[in-house]
C-alpha cells in the first residue's frame, strides 16, 4: 500500500487545496490530509473546524483521511507509516519556501521524500489568506471555495462581527 500525507494548515481549505487532493488520491493507495494544529499561528478556524470542512469536502473520495496533527511533518508522515509528503507548488513565489523546507525535512528524516504537484493553473493565485480578506470585506468568494466553505467562512465572520 503506497501512502502519502498532504500536511498544511487549511485555514480554510480552497478549490486549490481540493485540486491538489483529488490529483494525489490519484496517484497513492491512500492520502492523509494533516492539518496542522499550531499554537504559534492564530487560525481563523480551529483545527477541529478545519479537520470538520475537509471531511466534508472531501467525502467524495474514499481513498483520502483528514487528522489533525502538532510537531514535525516528518513525525506524522512515520506515525501514518507514510513515506511522501505532498506540497503543492503554486508559484515561484512558493519555491524557496517549499524547498528549504523539503530539504530541512529530508536530513529530519531519510526516510520520508517531498512530492510537489504544481498547482492546476486555474488556482495558482489562491491563497487561504486572500479568501479569508477577500470575505471579510464582503466579497463573493463562491468562486475560490466549494459551497460549504463558503458557509463556514460567511458564519464565522458573521460571529465575530456580532462580538464586536
Ligand atoms: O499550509 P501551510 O501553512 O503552507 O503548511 C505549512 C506546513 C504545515 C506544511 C509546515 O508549516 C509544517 O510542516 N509544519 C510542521 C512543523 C514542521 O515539520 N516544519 C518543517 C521542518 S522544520
Amino acid at each position: 500500500m503506497t501512502r502519502a500525507i498532504y500536511p498544511g494548515s487549511f485555514d480554510p481549505a480552497t478549490y486549490g487545496h481540493l485540486d491538489i487532493i483529488k490529483r494525489a488520491a490519484a496517484l497513492f493507495d491512500e492520502v492523509i490530509v494533516g492539518v496542522l494544529n499550531n499554537s504559534v499561528k492564530s487560525p481563523l478556524f480551529s483545527v477541529e473546524e478545519r479537520v470538520n470542512i475537509l471531511e466534508n469536502i472531501t467525502g467524495d473520495i474514499p481513498n483520502v483521511k483528514i487528522q489533525a496533527f502538532g510537531g514535525l511533518s516528518v513525525n506524522f508522515a512515520k506515525n501514518c507509516e507514510a513515506k511522501v509528503i505532498i506540497r503543492g507548488l503554486r508559484a515561484i513565489t512558493d519555491f524557496e519556501y517549499e524547498l528549504q523546507m523539503a530539504q530541512t525535512n529530508r536530513i529530519l528524516s531519510t526516510d520520508v521524500d517531498t512530492m510537489f504537484l504544481t498547482t492546476s493553473l486555474q488556482y495558482a493565485y489562491l491563497s487561504s489568506t486572500t479568501v479569508k480578506e477577500a470575505a471579510s470585506f464582503g466579497a463573493d468568494i463562491s468562486k475560490f471555495v466549494p459551497d460549504y466553505v463558503v458557509r463556514q467562512v460567511e458564519a464565522k465572520l458573521s460571529g465575530m462581527n456580532h462580538r464586536k
